[in-house]
């Protein structure tokens, strides 16, 4: 059942939401890190923390606790507390609200992120175009060190921490969090290899953790509830992915938008419910779950889970649209939850045209550095145009998913990945569509429906 909060979202309507007086007025803003700080060990916070089963909200969904219990304290090196709020995946615009409506929050979470993990340094990494995001996060930092719960003794605890807000020039790729760091060291946006983690060796070689902005800005709530409480406002409490989370429901609904949701909502209730339905009563065709990196799912896929210790089992034969959304429930459909904004394609769309439009994306913010990458996206790109042209053979159309299988697991880091899942998912799926462009059944001309790949492509790319 549809469960709506507002936990993190009380702000977001109103006149003043940004400010630190609607933050203390509407959220009991910064007396759990008051309390936290005043009462608490550094252990207690991480053993709490992991209570509340907070998957990361940057697309991994790796649990923020156990994240938070890898730091170590270094005999001579500081820790760092480093805010992922690049959020350059298509599709994707749930961190910019919270920079924009809540900023507060991301600052309360960071005061308890930074004690948690043995930092006093917490860098929030914005890129640079959010010019509203950075004024906003900028005067909440203003407000908060003014009133003395940042800096030297914040809540007169001896523990001085302090928050800057550090801009990107806006690469998707520094959005992973190595390139992130180099990024942030004043390098070239690049990935490293790990390991070293970042917990080990992260920013300036320092013990680091990297949180995704929603995943720090879900803190403050998870500490105020009691986390247990906090994961058990989801249905899926019991696989260990709990609490509430933005979701973002975007592409061809009536009404695109950001909502907070108990987790384990279901695609069916964003769409329907909240997006309104899909645009000009059209069918639905298919949906991109999280951000243009996950495997497409048609409208009309059902579960297969015939064995009953497959955690799917209990959907068994539904449709994949009333399936939980959670990290493993997603998995285990053979694709990912990652940022969790939805993009939904209408009865229409031209499979061939958008898997097109994203491979622009991919090639164009491939860093270079692997080969696979580099090479591969720029093969998948070129192979999709000369088929949507109408100029492609089967041979080139087999071609397509061998050059999305050698990228994968061949990178140093996930982009990789982030360009070949996609490419194979629209082959898997669907198939006919691209033969029918080889056959010439289709074409650019002929196919009337490409208008509305044209328009998806606009919305993804003015996400
Ligand atoms: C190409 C690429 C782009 C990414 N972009 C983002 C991003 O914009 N924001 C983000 O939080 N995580 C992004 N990630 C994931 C991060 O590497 C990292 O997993 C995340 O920041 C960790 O935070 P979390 O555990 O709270 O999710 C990206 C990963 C890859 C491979």
């Amino acid at each position: 059942m549809l469960k709506v909060t507002n936990y993190l979202t009380k702000t977001y309507g109103q006149k003043d939401g940004w400010t630190l007086a609607a933050y203390e007025r509407d959220l009991e803003g910064y007396k759990t890190a008051r309390q936290v700080l005043t009462s608490m060990t550094k252990e207690q916070v991480v053993d709490e923390a992991k209570k509340a089963n907070i998957r990361g909200r940057g697309g991994a969904g790796f649990p923020m606790g156990v994240k938070w219990s890898f730091m170590r304290p270094h005999p001579t090196k500081p820790a760092y507390l480093v805010i992922n709020a690049d959020e350059g995946e298509p599709g994707t615009h749930k961190d910019r609200t919270i920079m924009e409506l809540n900023p507060h929050s991301v600052v309360e979470g960071c005061i308890i992120g930074c004690y948690g993990i043995g930092a006093h340094v917490a860098y929030i990494y914005v890129r640079d175009e959010l010019h509203l995001s950075k004024e906003r996060l900028w005067a909440a930092i203003k407000e908060a060190r003014a009133k003395g719960y940042l800096g030297r003794t914040p809540f007169g605890k001896d523990y001085p921490v302090e928050v800057h807000v550090h801009t990107g020039a806006g690469a998707y790729i520094c959005g992973e969090e190595t390139s992130l760091l180099n990024s942030l060291e004043g390098r070239r946006g690049e990935p490293r290899l790990k390991p070293p983690f970042p917990a080990q060796a992260g920013a300036f070689g320092c013990p680091t953790t990297v949180n995704n902005l929603e995943t720090i800005a879900a803190v403050p709530t998870a500490f105020r509830l009691g986390c247990e409480e906090f994961s058990k406002l989801s249905t899926l409490h019991d696989i260990k992915d709990g609490g509430v989370r933005l979701f973002g429901v975007n592409g061809h609904v009536n009404k695109p938008g950001v909502h907070e949701l108990c987790v384990g909502v279901t695609m069916r209730e964003l769409i329907y419910d909240l997006g309104g339905g899909v645009l000009g009563d059209r069918p639905l065709l298919a949906v991109i779950p999280g951000g243009s990196s996950t495997p497409i799912l048609r409208a009309d896929e059902k579960v297969s889970a015939p064995d009953e210790k497959n955690p799917l089992h209990k959907w068994h034969d539904m449709s994949v649209l009333d399936v939980p959304l959670g990290v493993d429930t997603f998995r285990g459909l053979g694709t990912m939850l990652g940022t969790c904004c939805i993009t939904v394609m209408a009865e229409g769309t031209c499979p061939v045209a958008s898997m097109h439009n994203l491979m622009q994306f991919y090639r164009h913010e491939s860093c270079g550095q692997c080969t696979p990458c580099r090479e591969g996206s720029a093969w998948l790109l070129r192979i999709t145009e000369k088929i949507l042209d109408g100029r492609g053979t089967m041979e080139e159309l087999d071609q397509l998913h061998d050059v999305a299988n050698s990228i994968m697991g061949n990178t140093i880091c996930a982009f990789g990945e982030g360009t070949a899942m996609p490419a194979l998912g629209f082959l898997k799926k669907f198939r006919k569509d691209f033969e029918a462009y080889v056959k010439g059944e289709k074409t650019k001309a002929k196919n009337g429906t490409l208008a509305m790949g044209s328009e998806f492509a606009t919305r993804m790319e003015g996400h």
